[in-house]
């Protein structure tokens, strides 16, 4: 069977280098997952004030979340944390209260820093945030990568062997554990 992976990229800029990641990671994944990107940018603030009517943009965002098997997180860190704008995409997702559109989804969190800490912490911020929103997180392998830009073409394929394989590799246990996940607690 096919599962359906919606995917947040966590950065907003027109040359991000996790849109990169991204890419490598689709291109490398088994076949039998299908990716959708989760657009974040066009987001209102969230306010409970929005809780009785959600705007296109976040109702776009549940319905996506709710179509798909599983979600993948390839973000950047901002300041040792998670960008706002990605926080703020969880925080509509999570609502109205009753309707976290993470509940017992599996999930898998991965970045790309310009320097070595390759988003350690915000991953582990980012972690926090999906504990608590039920989400069932893949905790090994994680992935902490320190982007460099000749490992990558821009359309992400990637030319170092040992990248390359790695990535791979996370894709493939990212794979097994939603198919761990979904057999336990499959989705309707
Ligand atoms: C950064 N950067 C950064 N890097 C890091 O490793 N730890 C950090 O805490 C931060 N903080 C941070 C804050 C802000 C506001 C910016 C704009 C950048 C650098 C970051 O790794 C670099 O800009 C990446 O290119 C961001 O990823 P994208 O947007 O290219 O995907």
């Amino acid at each position: 069977s096919t599962y359906q992976v919606a995917y947040f990229v966590g950065s907003l800029s027109s040359t991000s280098i996790n849109r990169t990641l991204s890419k490598a990671l689709i291109r490398l994944a088994p076949d039998d997952l299908e990716f959708t990107e989760i657009p974040i940018g066009d987001l209102p603030l969230y306010s409970p004030d929005f809780d009785e009517d959600y705007p296109p943009e976040a109702r776009a965002l549940k319905d996506a979340l709710a179509g798909a098997d599983a979600v993948l997180f390839i973000t950047p860190e901002y300041n040792r944390s998670i960008p706002g704008a990605l926080k703020n995409a969880i925080d509509w997702a999570s609502r109205p209260w009753g309707q976290n559109s993470f509940d017992h989804m599996p999930a898998a969190v991965i970045g790309a820093s310009i320097g070595q800490i390759g988003t350690a912490v915000a991953q582990q911020s980012l972690r926090g945030v999906l504990t608590f929103c039920n989400a069932r997180q893949m905790t090994a392998p994680e992935a902490y990568i320190w982007f460099k830009p000749e490992v990558y073409t821009e359309d992400g394929e990637v030319t170092d062997e040992d990248t390359k394989s790695f990535l791979r590799g996370f894709m493939e246990e990212f794979r097994a554990h939603v198919e761990r996940v979904l057999t336990v607690l499959p989705r309707d």
